[in-house]
């Protein structure tokens, strides 16, 4: 297996047209705003942050359903920002996507059978037999008796089991890597660390790498090696995860963390009322560290000026905050 890293994302950018009247453009949403990461083949890796930091945005511009407004995405070496028709299309085969409403994920007319046989057949499995045996085998990967669910429409199956057939949607390419987008959080709480088991599961078994978005920084531990933390379009701390919730560095997780140590709060909608403060506007985002207004640590004349580089205070640990320099 080659070192090099599945994924190289460099200073990426995915910036929404505000326009008045259909046409008058009046300013950007720069919902991802200079993200630089790299994801190696077969790791499990978590991105939290609070509602509107840009979490989605960054999913989908990987996945190449936004263009980047600038920057790269390197995947097993191409270049796949500016992808169009079949590159494209190539593209997304390597790359499965689990979102947050299995239901909305599933087009309601379509059966099981149909569900997982259109993506073979929009990247030309024709043998009908061979389909078959593929669609068997992942929905037995998803723990989903064939029998029993291939026949049904989504609303005839339980929330858990429709995450279960959009997961083996998802793999039924044999993608490198699969973006998971909030993947539990409509479900009942029941069958969350079923789901999240098993994805993890899966990513083990198939040495794939798996990028997910979550609000529970209660069990993510459980589920990626390696954790970034977003705030206003950008990531601003990422370590391997015990390290980064052992010895969280910057301000805005300490206090994301703060929010769940308290046993008795409910911790997803407390994290996303937390840190007091309202989050910063996308449009004109405040100037030097965008957590400035809202940091009970900043430097008056230095953190509203000067925006702070991703320093590595400890090994391994990166953040953006200058009280680490
Ligand atoms: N297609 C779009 N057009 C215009 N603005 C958009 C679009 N998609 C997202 N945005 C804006 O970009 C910002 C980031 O949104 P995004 O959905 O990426 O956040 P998020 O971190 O996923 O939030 P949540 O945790 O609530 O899902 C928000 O201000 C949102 O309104
Ligand atoms: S750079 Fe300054 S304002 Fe930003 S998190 Fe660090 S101390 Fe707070
Ligand atoms: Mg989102």
């Amino acid at each position: 297996m080659s070192d090099a890293p599945l994924l190289e994302v460099r200073d990426l950018r995915t910036w929404f047209e505000l326009r008045q009247w259909g046409f008058l453009r009046v300013g950007s949403v720069r919902a991802v705003d200079g993200v630089s990461f790299e994801l190696a083949r077969g790791e499990a890796v978590a991105f939290v942050g609070e509602s509107g930091c840009g979490k989605s945005s960054l999913a989908r511009t990987l996945l190449g359903l936004h263009r980047p407004s600038g920057g790269e995405v390197v995947f097993e070496g191409q270049d796949v920002a500016g992808l169009a028709g079949a590159a494209l299309k190539r593209y997304r085969a390597r790359v499965g996507y689990v979102q947050q409403d299995p239901y909305g994920a599933l087009p309601p007319f379509m059966n099981v059978r149909r569900l997982l046989a259109e993506p073979l057949i929009v990247h030309g499995v024709m043998d009908r037999a061979e389909r078959e045996r593929r669609i068997r085998a992942v929905l037995e990967e998803v723990r989903l008796a064939p029998e029993e669910v291939l026949h049904k429409f989504p609303h005839m199956l339980s929330g858990g089991q429709q995450q279960r057939v959009v997961i083996a949607r998802a793999l039924i390419l044999a993608p490198h890597l699969i973006i998971a987008d909030e993947p539990v959080s409509m479900l009942d709480a029941s069958v969350r660390v079923e789901i999240l088991s098993l994805l993890r599961q899966i990513q083990r078994e198939r040495e794939l790498t798996l990028a997910f978005i979550t609000h529970d920084l209660a069990t993510v531990r459980h589920f990626a090696e390696r954790l970034f933390v977003m705030y206003a379009g950008r990531i601003v701390e990422q370590a391997p995860v015990d390290e980064l919730l052992d010895h969280p560095l910057h301000p805005y997780t300490q206090a994301l963390l703060a929010a769940i140590a308290d046993p008795d709060a409910d911790n997803a909608s407390r994290q996303r009322e937390i840190p007091p403060g309202e989050p910063p506007s996308l449009v004109k985002p405040p100037a030097g560290c965008r957590f400035h207004p809202r940091c009970p640590h900043a430097i008056a004349g230095h953190c509203d000026r000067d925006e702070p580089p991703m320093l590595a205070p400890r090994p391994g640990h990166g953040v953006a905050c200058w009280l680490h320099e």
